[in-house]
Parts: structure tokens; C-alpha cells; sequence
């Protein structure tokens, strides 16, 4: 695992010593070109500093949900014309963006997980225009423990955004209850629309 954040590999040595001699720190430019996923989770910027040449090809895995309180504004989302991940999209044109892991919060992906059958077993979702991001995505969520509801293609993704019921539930929901509240998503519950 190759772990980058935007000051340098030089400020990441305690969290590569707790994680163990199966990460490394690198750049961001450097770790994505390592990976044969990589996950982004950093909010979205107007101006785009993701390593795009070296995500070209990869699936890539955006972690991020819409906060203009914390990002800022950005009109096409706030008209509901295209959603925050078909804006991740356009930023990288020549990778397969996937919004995953959204609605969980990070301590609990490696706590919540339960194995495939277990009564009450948690669903999140993900949203892609690439059916291969969507499998990626879909086998990680096992590997955590969690079943997957596919809410594809982007366009869709703004059904998982803050101040949706699948939202509001977080990571307390079953498949059927992710798919209910997805199909309970109304665009003006969008936290932006306040
Ligand atoms: N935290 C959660 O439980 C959770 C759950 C679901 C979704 N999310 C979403 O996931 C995203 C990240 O959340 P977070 O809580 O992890 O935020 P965070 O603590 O602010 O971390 C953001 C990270 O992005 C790095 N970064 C910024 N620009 C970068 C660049 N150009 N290249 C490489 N790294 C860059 C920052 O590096 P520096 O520290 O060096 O600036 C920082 O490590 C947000 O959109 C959030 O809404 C979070």
C-alpha cells in the first residue's frame, strides 16, 4: 500500500511506522502510479491538482462527499446539472472514477464489517459510468465485510449525498433498506440546497 497526502511522503513516517512494512509513503504523482486501484480521498478542488497522467487508465475510488461550507461552491452541482463525482470525472478523464465509502465513517470500514450472510450485514454503495470500477469497489466492500448496492452510473451518486436519507442513516443500513432509502433521495434534501 502506498499512502500520499499533499505535503510529502516526509510527514507521513508515523503513520507508515503504526501501519507496518506493508505501506510505503510516496508522492501523490507516485502513488498513483503505483496502484493498481487508488483511492482519493481528498475533497474536490476548482483547480485540479490529482496526478492525472499517472491515474490514466486506473479506477480510482473517491471517497468524497460535497461540503460547500468546507469546499466552497460549484454552480453545476448546486443546479443539480451534474453531480460532484461527474466533476471528479471530467478532472480525470482517462480514469474510471467510482464514488465509494462515502457514507461510513473511516474508523468503522475496518469495525462494522460482518461476513456475507450475517443477519443485518451493512450495505454501502457505489456509483461508476465503468462497470469494472463498480466490481472493484463490490469486492473490497466483502473484504470489509459489507454488502454492495449499486447506484451507478455517477449521475445517480447524488442519491448518497449529505442530508439524504442514505446519508442520514450512515452505515446502519441493510441492502434493502440502502435501496429503499436511495429510492427515497429527493434533490432539494441535498445539505447545499440550505
Ligand atoms: N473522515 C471520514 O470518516 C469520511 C467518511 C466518508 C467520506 N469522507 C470524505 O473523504 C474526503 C476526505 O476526508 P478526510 O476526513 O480524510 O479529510 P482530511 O482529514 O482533510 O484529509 C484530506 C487529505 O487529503 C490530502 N490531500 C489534499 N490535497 C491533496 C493532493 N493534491 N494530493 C494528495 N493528497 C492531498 C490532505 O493532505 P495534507 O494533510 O498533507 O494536506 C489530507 O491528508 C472528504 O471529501 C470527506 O468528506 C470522509
Amino acid at each position: 500500500m502506498v499512502i500520499a497526502n499533499s505535503r510529502g511522503p516526509h510527514t507521513l513516517s508515523d503513520l507508515i511506522d503504526e501501519l507496518g512494512p506493508s505501506a510505503r509513503a510516496a508522492t501523490a504523482a507516485e502513488a498513483a502510479a503505483a496502484g493498481d486501484f487508488v483511492v482519493i480521498a481528498v475533497p474536490l478542488k476548482p483547480v485540479n491538482d490529482m496526478p492525472v497522467d499517472e491515474l490514466a487508465g486506473k479506477i480510482v475510488l473517491d471517497t468524497n462527499n460535497y461540503m460547500p461550507w468546507r469546499d466552497g461552491r460549484y454552480p453545476l452541482v448546486d443546479a443539480g446539472e451534474k453531480t460532484v463525482h461527474e466533476l471528479r470525472q471530467d478532472h480525470l478523464p482517462t480514469s474510471k472514477v467510482a464514488k465509494a465509502f462515502t457514507h461510513i465513517e473511516a474508523p468503522r470500514i475496518t469495525t462494522a464489517g460482518r461476513p456475507a450472510g450475517t443477519p443485518g450485514r451493512i450495505a454501502l454503495s457505489v456509483s461508476s459510468n465503468f462497470p469494472e470500477a463498480v466490481a472493484v469497489a463490490t469486492e473490497l466492500y466483502d473484504r470489509f465485510g459489507f454488502d454492495t448496492v449499486d447506484n451507478s452510473p455517477l449521475g445517480e451518486s447524488w442519491r448518497t449525498e449529505p442530508g439524504q436519507p442514505a446519508w442520514d442513516a450512515h452505515e446502519h443500513q441493510t441492502r434493502p433498506e440502502l435501496i429503499a432509502n436511495l429510492a427515497r433521495a429527493r434533490r432539494e434534501r441535498s445539505a447545499y440546497r440550505v
